[in-house]
């Protein structure tokens, strides 16, 4: 079964954005729960501009396993250490972007990568890896003892807004070839970033992917339709082409 993880990070933006108690990501994810998501996933980022240290602590104590995304850094690992999240997936993280630009440099990382994971896999948590489609990134991860890799729909996604569409194809065709090979070689795939009703069916459809995780367009949806009303209608468009 294709699994669905709800990004809750954007309704703690609005939050953010007033100062208020409201919107509340906890009562998100309860939601969430109840429209059939699988999993509630949160980016506690360095400078704290949306997810709270507070948030988190929340969040672990739901009935949903939490995927706590996180930059690789001695702060974030001894969070993660001390709640021990389901799940840990590793992005970058660049102070001046808007969002997770591009995947993990695995392979130019590989050393620093595997001590950084030893403890989180000690600790039990099923480490996944934000990469690109490269063959490359997708060897280190597997040689490291990554669990997971989550491969980054971002491209994909906005070369399909833009209607450059021999490229979506392109793009699309090189996610299916890299999940694949990172099935091949043990890894559990899970796909990410930007995606939408209309970009999600490809995506779903890639047999070696056992996890999405949607969250941006998901609250920007909730906006017109309700928050229960646009997981529902995401995880239709999953099931109809991965029954
Ligand atoms: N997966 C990862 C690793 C991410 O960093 C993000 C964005 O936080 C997402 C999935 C979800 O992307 P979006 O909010 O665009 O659906």
């Amino acid at each position: 079964m294709l699994r669905l993880g709800v990004n809750i990070d954007h309704v703690a933006t609005i939050r953010n954005a007033r100062g208020t108690p409201w919107p509340d990501p906890l009562r998100a994810a309860e939601l969430a729960e109840q429209a059939g998501a699988d999993g509630i996933t949160a980016h506690l980022r360095e400078d704290r501009r949306h997810i709270t240290d507070a948030d988190i602590e929340r969040l672990i104590g739901l009935r949903l396993p939490l995927n706590l995304e996180m930059a690789a850094t001695p702060e974030m690992q001894q969070i993660a250490l001390r709640h021990r999240p389901h799940a840990v997936c590793l992005v970058p993280e660049k102070r001046e972007e808007r969002t997770t630009e591009g995947g993990l440099d695995v392979a130019g990382n590989e050393a620093f990568l595997r001590d950084f994971i030893a403890p989180l896999r000690e600790a039990g948590c099923r480490v996944s890896l934000f990469i690109g489609h490269e063959q490359a990134q997708i060897d280190a991860a597997a040689r490291i003892g990554a669990a997971v890799v989550e491969l980054h729909t971002g491209a994909y996604c906005d070369l399909d807004t833009e209607g450059r569409l021999p490229e979506r194809d392109a793009e699309l065709a090189a996610l299916r070839q890299a999940a694949a090979q990172a099935h091949l070689l043990g890894l559990e795939v899970h796909a990410g970033h930007g995606l939408t009703f209309d970009t999600v069916g490809p995506i779903a459809a890639i047999p070696e992917i056992r996890e999405l995780n949607i969250g941006h367009f998901l609250i920007a949806e909730a906006v017109f339709m309700g928050l229960g009303a646009a997981i529902t209608e995401m995880r239709r468009r999953m099931d109809a082409v991965r029954p």
